[in-house]
C-alpha cells in the first residue's frame, strides 16, 4: 500500500514536471489605464475636521463635501475628571456614541484628549499616575473601535492637549514651556500599552519624539516592521508652515532644513498631519512651498477649517490638488496578462501601480484579485485570492511599483470570457463589505459600485489555450 502511494506520487510529479518544461505558456497582452483627476473620499487620509465628542454637528455631509472628508479629529474634554481617579462612565459612553455615529457615516477618526480646551495654564491632575490611569480608562474603547480609530494624538498635556504650558512642563508657572522628558516617556509608554499594536500615537513635535527614544536618529527601515514603538510613533503639527520654526514646533536647536530631513524619514512609515497657521501667502505657507513641504513631509491629513484664509490664498486649483494628494492616491498604470488560459493553466499577471499622493498608505489592507464570470444574480461565479503584496510598499518616491505574479486558474472553471477584478477592502472584518472603506483608484472607467476595480473583462478561458495545466481546483499565486 505504502509503495503504491509513493509510485503514484512520483508518477504525478514526473507528469507535471514534464508538462511544465515542455509547455509554451500563452502570450501576454498589455493594456494601459487612463488616469483620473476626480476628487473622492478615500479611507485614512485627506482633509479633516474637528468635533468635540459631545457635538458631532454636520458629520453626515462630510464625505460629499467639496473637500471629500473621510476623517474626523474627535476632541475629548476630560477637564471634569481632573480631580477624579477615573474618567466617568458618562464620558466614556459619550465617546462610544460619537464613534458609533462616525462608523455609521463611513468615517474614520483620530482622537485627542485634553484637560482644557482654552488657554488654561497647567490644567492636568498633579499626579502623573492619574493621567496614565485616565489613558488606560480609554483602552477598551481603543479596542472596541479599532476598525475606525486610525491613530491617537498624544494630547493630555496642557491647554488643547498641545503639549506645552503643562503642570509637567520644565517650568510650570508660565505658558509655553515644553514637557519634561520623564513625563513624556511615561505617557508615551502608557499609550503603547493602551492602543492596539497596529495603532500609533502622534506626538506634537519631532523634538519630543527624539526625547522619548533618546536618539537624534529617525526610524530606520528595519524598525518600520513588527510594530516597534518607533513605528507606532507619528507626528502632528498644529502650526504647520507658520514660520521658520513653525511657531515653536522646531525651536530646539535644530534648523528647519534639519528638522524637515528628520520628518521626511520618520513619515515614510508614520502618520503626519495637522493644521496650518500664520499670515496667508507668507514665506512658508504660500501655495508653492506648501505643496513642496507637504510632499517632503508625507502629509496625510490637514484641518480643512483652520486656517481657511491660508487655503483661500492657495486658490481652488491648489486646494483641489491637496484633496487629491493628502495621504496616498493610487493609480493603475498598465496590466500585462495572458489573454487566453486553459482551465488549470497559469495566468501571467503584471500590474503597475503608482502612488501620486504625498505619502504611503500607513495601515495595511488586503489586495484581492477576483475572477468573475460577469453574470449577475445566482449565475454569478467568483473566485478570489489575496495577493502577497503590502500596499504600504507603494510609496510616492517611486514612479511605479510592479506586481508580477503567476496565478493558477481553477481546473473546474467554466470555459468562456472572464473578468479580472481588483479590490482593496478594509483589513477589519467589520468594515470589509462596506464600500465606503474600500480604496478607490484614480482611473477612469474602472470603479464598480461594489468596490471592485475592473482590470480587464476579456480573459478567455478555453481548453484549447497553450500552456501547462494541473487538476488543482484553486485560484491562487504559485
Ligand atoms: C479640582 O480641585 C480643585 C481644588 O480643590 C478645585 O479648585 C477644582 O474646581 C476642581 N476641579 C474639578 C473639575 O473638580
Ligand atoms: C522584523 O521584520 C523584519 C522584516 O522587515 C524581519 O526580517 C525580522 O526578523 C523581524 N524581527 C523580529 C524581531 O521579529
Ligand atoms: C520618474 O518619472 C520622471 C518623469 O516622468 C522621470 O524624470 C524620472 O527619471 C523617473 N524616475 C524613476 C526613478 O524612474
Amino acid at each position: 500500500m505504502k509503495n503504491k502511494q509513493v509510485t503514484i506520487l512520483l508518477f504525478g510529479f514526473l507528469i507535471s514536471s514534464w508538462e511544465n518544461t515542455l509547455a509554451i505558456e500563452p502570450v501576454s497582452v498589455t493594456k494601459t489605464f487612463v488616469s483620473s483627476q476626480a476628487l473622492f473620499a478615500n479611507p485614512e487620509r485627506g482633509w479633516i475636521t474637528h468635533r468635540f465628542s459631545n457635538d458631532l454637528y454636520g458629520i453626515n455631509s462630510l464625505r460629499n463635501s467639496a473637500e471629500k472628508l473621510s476623517l474626523v479629529l474627535i476632541k475629548i474634554d476630560i477637564s471634569a475628571y481632573k480631580n477624579s481617579s477615573h474618567i466617568g462612565q458618562t464620558k466614556l459612553n459619550e465617546i462610544r456614541t460619537a464613534l458609533n455615529s462616525c462608523r455609521q457615516q463611513g468615517l474614520k477618526v483620530i482622537m485627542r484628549s485634553a484637560y482644557a480646551w482654552d488657554s488654561v495654564l497647567a490644567p492636568e491632575p498633579k499626579n502623573i499616575e492619574t493621567v496614565k490611569t485616565h489613558i488606560m480608562d480609554m483602552k477598551p474603547i481603543y479596542y472596541e473601535y479599532e476598525d475606525i480609530i486610525i491613530a491617537v494624538e498624544m494630547g493630555m498635556f496642557g491647554p488643547w492637549g498641545e503639549m506645552h504650558s503643562s503642570y509637567f512642563s520644565t517650568t510650570n508657572t508660565q505658558f509655553y514651556y515644553p514637557i519634561k522628558t520623564t513625563a513624556l516617556i511615561q505617557v508615551h509608554a502608557t499609550y503603547m500599552d493602551a492602543l492596539p499594536i497596529t495603532r500609533s500615537v502622534l506626538v506634537r513635535t519631532p523634538y519630543y519624539i527624539r526625547q522619548v527614544f533618546s536618539s537624534d536618529k529617525p526610524i530606520e527601515p528595519i524598525e518600520a516592521s513588527n510594530n516597534t514603538a518607533k513605528a507606532r510613533t507619528g507626528y502632528h503639527n498644529d502650526a504647520y508652515l507658520a514660520s521658520s520654526d513653525d511657531a515653536g514646533t522646531f525651536s530646539y536647536g535644530w534648523s528647519r532644513a534639519k528638522e524637515l530631513a528628520y520628518i521626511n524619514q520618520m513619515t515614510r512609515y508614520a502618520f503626519f498631519g495637522g493644521e496650518s497657521f500664520g499670515t496667508p501667502n507668507s514665506k512658508y505657507n504660500n501655495a508653492q512651498n506648501a505643496m513642496l513641504e507637504s510632499r517632503q513631509q508625507h502629509m496625510t491629513y490637514l484641518h480643512r477649517d483652520y486656517y481657511t484664509p491660508i487655503y483661500n490664498a492657495w486658490g481652488t486649483s491648489v486646494k483641489e490638488d491637496f484633496t487629491r494628494k493628502l495621504g496616498y492616491r493610487f493609480e493603475l498604470k498598465t496590466l500585462s496578462y495572458s489573454k487566453e488560459v486553459a482551465p488549470g493553466g497559469l495566468l501571467a499577471f503584471s500590474l503597475k501601480v503608482q502612488n501620486t499622493g504625498f505619502s504611503a498608505m500607513h495601515l495595511t489592507r488586503p489586495v484581492v484579485l477576483i475572477l468573475d464570470n460577469g453574470k449577475t444574480g445566482t449565475a454569478r461565479i467568483r473566485y478570489q485570492t489575496i495577493l502577497t503584496v503590502d500596499p504600504r510598499s507603494w510609496i510616492p518616491e517611486v514612479n511605479s511599483t510592479s506586481i508580477d505574479r503567476k496565478l493558477r486558474i481553477p481546473a473546474n472553471i467554466i470555459q468562456g470570457v472572464w473578468q479580472l477584478l481588483l479590490t482593496l477592502p478594509d483589513s477589519n472584518t467589520r468594515l470589509q463589505s462596506d464600500v465606503r472603506y474600500t480604496v478607490q483608484f484614480a482611473n477612469e472607467n474602472i470603479w464598480n459600485t461594489d468596490g471592485t476595480l475592473v482590470l480587464t473583462n476579456d480573459i478567455s478561458i478555453t481548453s484549447s489555450a497553450q500552456g501547462s495545466r494541473t487538476t488543482d481546483n484553486i485560484f491562487q499565486e504559485i
